[in-house]
């Protein structure tokens, strides 16, 4: 497969006020201005609130912006939440749908993801879909059963290798800074390749799958040097400008080869 560009994504979750959050994207910026990303692709998802001082930011740079969730229907009575048109108005060109926090959180079901990613297709929003195992589920034996259905289940219609990134990050991985073994990550990443290519026609080409949970400057090498990485889904080490730099340099790296 194709490694280039790999793709970096950085979940912001509920983190960054607006003073500190531009500060963060003046680095990344200055930054990307004085040595350019040619082998990978920056994608930022900050919180909703700061979307439209970050989108100012970004000209010249080749930051994409992102999403972290949109509502199913364009519009309407849904207090609180945002749509696919609206995370479009705010120049986003991806969204993170199905992450496993709000899977947990807010019961959200796969059937529920794949509305989401239908509607976000609609809008020409690239979906980040999240799919990963618990620690029980591991520890039963189950995480490819599990990673296979909710693939399958999250995945629409309307999705395809162009506008569909699938994010594996095992639930027991996020924010514990315990990573799966190389090994487990090549094997769970094959298999949700040959998945999708024997199961849903319209993945006859290789999709894009990227590694979540604990990623860092540290252990970035390690996991993008693997063949089946096409990039990473990163929430703490995405927050400071330095380290998100650091991981950017090894993505560079490791797509030239
Ligand atoms: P983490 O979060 O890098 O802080 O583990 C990853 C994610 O939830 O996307």
């Amino acid at each position: 497969m194709s490694k280039t560009p790999l793709l970096i994504a950085g979940n912001w979750k509920m983190n960054g006020l607006l003073v500190e959050s531009i500060q963060v994207m003046k680095s990344l910026r200055s930054h990307i201005l004085r040595k350019p990303l040619r082998n990978s692709r920056l994608v930022l998802c900050p919180p909703a609130t700061l979307l439209r001082d970050l989108a100012e930011k970004i000209p010249g740079t080749g930051i994409r912006l992102g999403g972290q969730d949109c509502h199913q229907a364009k519009s309407g009575a849904h207090t609180g939440d945002i749509s696919a048109a609206m995370l479009r108005d705010m120049i986003c060109d991806y969204v993170i749908l199905g992450h496993s926090e709000r899977r947990a959180n807010h019961g959200e079901t796969s059937q529920l993801v794949a509305e989401k990613a239908a509607s976000a297709h609609k809008e020409k929003l690239t979906t980040i879909i999240c799919i990963g195992e618990t620690g029980a589920e591991r520890e039963q034996g189950k995480a490819k059963d599990v990673v296979k259905d909710q693939l399958l289940a999250t995945i629409p219609k309307s999705s395809n290798h162009k506008n569909t990134v699938i994010a594996y990050e095992p639930v027991w991985a996020i924010g514990t800074n315990k990573v799966p073994s190389e090994a487990e990550i090549k094997e769970m990443h094959q298999f949700i390749v040959q998945t999708m290519q024997k199961e849903l026609k319209q993945f006859e080409k290789d999709v894009a799958v990227l590694y979540g949970g604990s990623a860092n400057e540290k252990n970035a090498n390690k996991i993008l040097s693997l063949d089946a990485v096409g990039g990473l889904l990163i929430g703490r080490a995405s927050l400071e400008a330095e380290s998100l730099w650091e991981i950017l340099q090894i993505a560079e790296t490791v797509g030239k080869k």
